[in-house]
């Protein structure tokens, strides 16, 4: 495994004001932050995004949810990083999450379910690599 993953911030986890606690806890579990940015996905950038999810029942819903408010998308950098950091926000399913995860203490359903982190070393590679150019990672 390499040492980086790329999350999001969701929509709803922004407009329910967690950025700051969210971000503090990634940052006291040993995580470094690569790069950041907040923005507003457009329809197409969230549609390509999620691409993989097109056949899937839930796919419009999931477009028009991530495009419902702004974002904080950052590339993060530690040890075991993909499965450390799946292991901190838990479940996709927030009811299904460990006491103590992100989506346990942030997330209110499995579709606003506060964060997103990639699956897959190969999935961080091309997720951070949607959202971040060379000048934009430190
Ligand atoms: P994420 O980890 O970002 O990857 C795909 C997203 O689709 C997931 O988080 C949820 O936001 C959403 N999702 C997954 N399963 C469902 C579902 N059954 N119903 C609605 N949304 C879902």
């Amino acid at each position: 495994s390499t040492n980086k993953t790329f999350t999001m911030i969701k929509p709803d986890a922004v407009a329910n004001g967690y950025i700051g606690a969210i971000l503090n806890d990634i940052i006291k579990d040993g995580f470094q932050i690569k790069a950041m940015k907040y923005i507003h996905l457009t329809e197409s950038e969230a549609g390509s995004f999620y691409a993989i999810h097109k056949d899937r029942p839930f796919y419009s819903e999931l477009v028009a949810f991530m495009t419902s408010g702004p974002i904080v998308a950052a590339i993060l950098e530690k040890d075991n990083a993909v499965e450390s950091f799946r292991t901190l926000i838990g479940a996709t399913d927030p009811t299904k999450a460990a006491e103590g995860t992100i989506r346990s203490k942030y997330a209110n359903s499995i579709e606003a379910n506060a964060v997103h982190g990639s699956d897959s070393d190969a999935n961080a590679e091309i997720e951070g690599n949607f959202f971040f150019s060379q000048f934009e990672r430190f």
